[in-house]
């Protein structure tokens, strides 16, 4: 048989079979020569033409209404260039059969990426409401008991009054975060670049956060030659939020009387920032989901520090805003390296 023939092609064949089945009527009721040129000539055009006729308007104008209506949803374009069915040496059907074939195809990954997104999303809110029940039924426990007579009892009240403002403490820290995330997600977001100086901004970050570290003797400092002015183009509070995330989770992480040093590096086109501790470290097999939203390693112990498993998705958001990279290095007992780069200014 042959393969994807054309309507012309099989209007031909249909126009041949007839033809011979009539030839052959003719032959056997002994009619004359002529006669039999006749029919068969009349019968062959006949048949090629109804046949043509039929494939046009039955089938092939219906496959382009179908056609049509398809590449209009598709593409939001009126007219799709279709084949004419006279006059095409090609199989017209052939150009559609693949188009739509490819549409089934683009149609499957988006389909596949919607399943995504929904498992995702369903995810989320499952973690986003599991992260806001423990703070709010902490504050709801303590206004309880106080209500209920701890109030006038001078030995528990401030304490559990203030375990009250920590949770709420928490549930704000939360929230903040996740306005963060969901502006980063968004996409609309746009960066404000400004030429600044990371050193200093680090400097800066070191003194805002010294009074936390003092409870762990954590100190700060910059590597052997990277006491000096790195200029480089940022968003720059967006970059403190980065900075201040990384070096937060040295301390939270890190150990007693242990460091935070940041060493900075020229890199041709980029500067790149290295936040090292010599804290409690990773596992490997925790390192490539660190960037997860709220992945946390140990959750008891980052729920004791305050944290929300928030800060290290903010961060990578920041980073890959900015179009940069950021990675991390990590050895258990030895400590933990975040580095990322920046465009110099
Ligand atoms: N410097 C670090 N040393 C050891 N572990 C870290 C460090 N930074 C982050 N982590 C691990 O990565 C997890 C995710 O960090 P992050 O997103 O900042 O959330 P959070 O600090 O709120 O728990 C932390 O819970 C912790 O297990
Ligand atoms: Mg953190």
């Amino acid at each position: 048989m042959i393969k994807n023939p054309t309507p012309r092609i099989i209007a031909f064949l249909t126009a041949t079979i007839l033809t011979c089945v009539v030839g052959l009527i003719s032959i056997i009721f002994k009619s004359s020569f002529v006669e039999i040129l006749l029919e068969v000539t009349l019968n062959f055009i006949v048949s090629f033409v109804l046949t043509l006729y039929a494939l046009e308007f039955f089938i092939y104008r219906k496959i382009k209404l179908v056609y049509k209506s398809i590449h209009q949803l598709k593409t939001g374009k009126s007219d799709p260039v279709f084949p004419p069915l006279f006059g095409s040496t090609e199989d017209p059907i052939a150009g559609v059969t693949q188009d739509v074939l490819n549409w089934a195809k683009d149609q499957a990954v988006e389909i596949e990426q919607l399943r995504k997104n929904e498992t995702f999303r369903k995810e989320f809110l499952g973690n986003v409401s599991h992260e806001l029940k423990t703070p709010i039924f902490n504050v709801q426990g303590y206004i309880n008991t106080l209500l209920d007579g701890a109030l006038d009892d001078p030995e528990v009240n401030l304490h559990f009054l203030s375990k009250a403002s920590k949770s709420a403490d928490r549930l704000a820290s939360l929230v903040e975060d996740l306005e963060s995330i969901s502006q980063l997600e968004s996409g609309y977001l746009t960066m404000e670049m400004e030429t600044f100086d990371v050193h200093d901004l680090i400097k800066d970050v070191f003194d805002s956060m010294e009074f936390i570290a003092h409870d762990k003797n954590i100190s700060f400092g910059f590597k052997e030659g990277c006491d000096v002015p790195f200029i480089v183009e940022a968003d720059k509070s967006r970059i403190r939020q980065v900075v201040v995330n990384l070096v937060s989770n040295s301390i939270k992480y890190g150990n007693k009387d242990g460091h935070t040093i940041v060493g900075l590096y020229d890199m041709d086109e980029n500067t790149l920032v290295e936040i090292t501790d010599n804290g409690i470290g990773v596992e490997p097999e925790h390192i490539p989901r660190l960037f997860e939203r709220f992945y946390r390693v140990d959750r008891s112990r980052s729920r004791a520090e305050g944290g929300t498993g928030l800060g290290l998705a903010i961060v990578k958001h920041i980073i890959e805003a900015h179009n940069q990279t950021i990675n991390v290095r990590s050895s258990i007992g030895v400590g933990t390296t975040f580095g990322f780069t920046l465009r110099k200014g």
